[in-house]
C-alpha cells in the first residue's frame, strides 16, 4: 500500500524528533533527520536503532522489520537535503521565531505541495504559518512523549490550513499506527487545556486545607478511578514543565481564572522541588507516595434508610443491600431529601458542591456527612466523607461504619465544597464542554484525546453524561456561589444540555 508521505523530514533530533523519526521509519517512510547540533541526528538514529533491536528481542517486531526501519533513517547534512520530502515535521526549540524562520528557509527548498508540520505543544499553528508562502500546507502534529509508545497525535488546523492538508496528515498518522484527533489551533489544543482542572482542583483542595496531598491522591485514584493522583502525576511530569504549560494556557486566555496557576506550585518550582527528576517534589523519591491509609473508625449500622431518587447513588444502595444491611426506601415526598442515606445518626448527602455545614443550615438537616462522588459507586474501593461543623462524632462514625461494612475504605476530609472527585469530574467535564462549544474538537475527539493523552479511564464528557449533567452543573453552580471564583462558571454547552435534558455527546448526532 502506498504511503501518503513516502519521504519524511524531521528537524530537531531531541526527545520528540528522534521518537517521531522512529515512528515514521517503522511505518515504512524514508526519514531524513536534521539537528542544528553537530552529530545529534546520527546519535539519535543510533539510539533508535538500539531501541528497534530491543523491540525485536522482545518479540514486538520481527528482526527484519527492525533492520529495515533502522535503514530507513538517515541524518541530513543540511536543510537542502529536504528538497524531496513530501512532509517535514519540526520538533525544534519551542520558540515561534525559530519555527517560523525554519519553515521560511524550507520554502526556498521544498516543493510547493510539501506539508509542514509542527510538533509544538503551545504555539499557535496560525502564527507559525504567518508570512510563509503556503500557509494552507502548515499543520500541527502534536505527538506525546514517548512518541514511539503513546498513540495519540493531535492534528491541529490553523486558520489557513487546508482541509486537504489536515486529511492527509490524519491518514498518515493512521498509517503510522497512531490515533489522530483533529482539533483547531487554540491554547493548549485539547489535552493540555482540558487536563488543567485535574491539577488545578487538587491544588485548591490542598490550599484550602481540604485534605493533605497523599489523601487527595488516594481519593483521586481509588474513588476517582484515575491511574495516578494529581500530585504524584505532577512529580512524574515535573512541576516546572507542568507550571509552564499552565501559565502558557492561562496567559493565552488573558489570565482567565479557569487556568490560574497555583502559588504552591510556583513556590515549589522556585525551590527546585521539581518532582522525581530532582528526587523531591510533593513526595521524596525513591519512596514516592504512600499507597494506602486505613479508615478511622466505625461499627456497621443494622439499618439504613435511603430515598431512591438519585441515579448516581442507586448502585450504592444496591451494594448496601447486597451486604445484608436492611435498606428501607423512603417515600419520595419525605422531607429528608433526594439521594440521601440515613445511617444511624448520620444524614449522608452526596456532594452537590455545597459543604456539609452549608447543607445542614440551608436544608435544616442534622448531622450531615457529605459523600464525595465516586467514578462508579458500584465498584469503588474508597469514598471520601466530610462532616459539617455541627455534625457529631457519633454520626461520622455511623457513616464510616456503613462504608466499612460494605467493604469500602473511607478517607475523612475537611468540609470543602465539591470535595475532591466531585469538583474534579465536574471541572473536567466543564472544560471539555467548552472545548466542544468553541469548536476546538468534537465531543468524541475530546474524550479520545483525554483517554490516550493523559490516560484518563474515561473521557470527561462520557463521565459527565453517565453520572448526570444536572449533578455536574449543580456542583459548579454551588462551587461558584461558595467561592465567588469565576473559574467555576459553567460552560454554556453544559447549561444548555441540562436545560434540554440532553447529553454532551449528543452534539455528534
Ligand atoms: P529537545 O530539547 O529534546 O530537542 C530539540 C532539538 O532541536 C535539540 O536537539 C536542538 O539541538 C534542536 N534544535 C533547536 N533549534 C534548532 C534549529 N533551529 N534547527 C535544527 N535543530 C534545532 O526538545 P523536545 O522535548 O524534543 O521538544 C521539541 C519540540 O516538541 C518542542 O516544540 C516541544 O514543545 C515539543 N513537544 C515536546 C514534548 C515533550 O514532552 N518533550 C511533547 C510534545 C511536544
Amino acid at each position: 500500500m502506498a504511503l501518503t508521505f513516502s519521504t519524511v523530514g524531521v528537524i530537531g533530533a531531541g526527545t520528540m524528533g528522534a521518537g517521531i523519526a522512529q515512528v515514521a521509519a517503522q511505518a515504512g517512510c524514508a526519514v531524513k533527520l536534521f539537528d542544528a547540533r553537530e552529530g545529534a541526528s546520527a546519535a539519535a538514529i543510533a539510539r533508535n536503532t538500539e531501541s528497534l533491536k530491543t523491540l525485536a528481542a522482545k518479540g514486538k517486531l520481527t528482526a527484519e522489520d527492525a533492520t529495515n526501519a533502522a535503514a530507513r533513517m538517515r541524518p541530513a547534512v543540511d536543510l537542502g537535503d529536504f528538497h524531496d520530502c513530501d512532509l517535514v515535521i519540526e520538533a525544534i526549540v519551542e520558540e515561534l521565531a525559530a519555527k517560523r524562520a525554519l519553515f521560511k528557509q524550507l520554502d526556498a527548498i521544498c516543493a510547493a505541495d510539501t506539508v509542514y508540520a509542527s510538533n509544538t505543544s503551545s504555539i499557535s499553528i496560525t502564527a507559525i504559518a504567518a508570512g510563509l508562502a503556503r500557509p494552507e500546507n502548515v499543520v500541527g502534529m502534536h505527538f506525546f512523549n514517548p512518541a514511539p509508545i503513546l498513540p495519540l497525535v493531535e492534528i491541529v488546523a490553523g486558520r489557513l490550513t487546508s482541509t486537504d492538508t489536515v486529511d492527509r496528515v490524519e491518514i498518515a498518522a493512521r498509517e503510522w499506527k497512531k490515533t489522530p484527533v483533529r482539533c483547531t489551533s487554540s491554547p493548549g489544543f485539547i489535552v493540555n487545556r482540558v487536563a488543567r482542572p485535574f491539577y488545578g482542583e487538587a491544588f485548591r483542595v490542598l490550599e484550602c486545607g481540604g485534605a493533605d496531598l497523599a489523601t487527595v491522591d488516594l481519593v483521586l485514584r481509588e474513588a476517582g478511578g484515575f491511574k495516578m493522583g494529581a500530585f504524584e502525576l505532577l512529580d512524574l511530569i515535573g512541576l516546572d514543565v507542568n507550571l509552564m504549560v499552565t501559565k502558557s494556557v492561562w496567559n493565552a486566555y488573558y489570565q482567565d481564572a479557569r487556568y490560574r496557576p497555583s502559588v504552591t506550585q510556583e513556590e515549589m518550582v522556585a525551590g527546585g522541588l521539581l518532582g522525581r527528576k530532582t528526587g523531591r517534589g510533593f513526595y521524596s523519591y525513591p519512596e514516592g507516595s504512600p499507597r494506602a491509609s486505613a479508615s478511622p473508625f466505625g461499627p456497621a449500622p443494622q439499618l439504613v434508610q435511603y430515598l431512591m431518587e438519585s441515579d448516581a447513588l442507586d448502585p450504592l444502595a444496591e451494594r448496601i443491600k447486597a451486604s445484608g444491611i436492611k435498606v428501607q426506601a423512603r417515600k419520595e415526598d419525605d422531607p429528608f431529601g433526594a439521594g440521601r442515606i440515613r445511617a444511624g445518626n448520620a444524614s449522608i448527602c452526596l456532594t452537590d458542591g455545597r459543604t456539609a455545614t452549608q447543607t445542614a443550615f440551608e436544608d435544616d438537616l442534622a448531622n450531615v456527612v457529605m459523600l464525595d462522588l465516586a467514578r462508579d459507586f458500584a465498584t469503588t474501593k474508597r469514598v471520601a466523607l466530610a462532616r459539617g461543623d455541627e455534625t457529631s462524632t457519633a454520626a461520622l462514625a455511623d457513616a464510616v461504619g456503613l462504608f466499612r461494612a460494605i467493604g469500602v475504605e473511607v478517607s475523612v476530609i475537611d468540609d470543602v465544597p465539591g470535595m475532591i472527585v466531585g469538583r474534579t469530574l465536574a471541572m473536567l467535564a466543564n472544560e471539555g464542554a467548552d472545548a466542544v462549544l468553541q469548536k476546538v474538537a468534537d465531543a468524541a475527539g475530546v474524550d479520545t484525546a483525554m483517554k490516550l493523552g493523559v490516560n484518563h479511564p474515561e473521557g470527561p464528557l462520557e463521565t459527565a453524561d453517565r453520572i448526570g449533567l444536572i449533578l455536574m452543573n449543580t456542583i459548579l453552580v454551588n462551587l461558584q456561589g461558595h467561592t465567588g471564583d469565576e473559574r467555576y462558571r459553567q460552560s454554556l454547552l453544559l447549561q444548555r444540555k441540562v436545560w434540554s435534558g440532553s447529553t454532551l455527546r449528543a452534539q455528534e448526532e
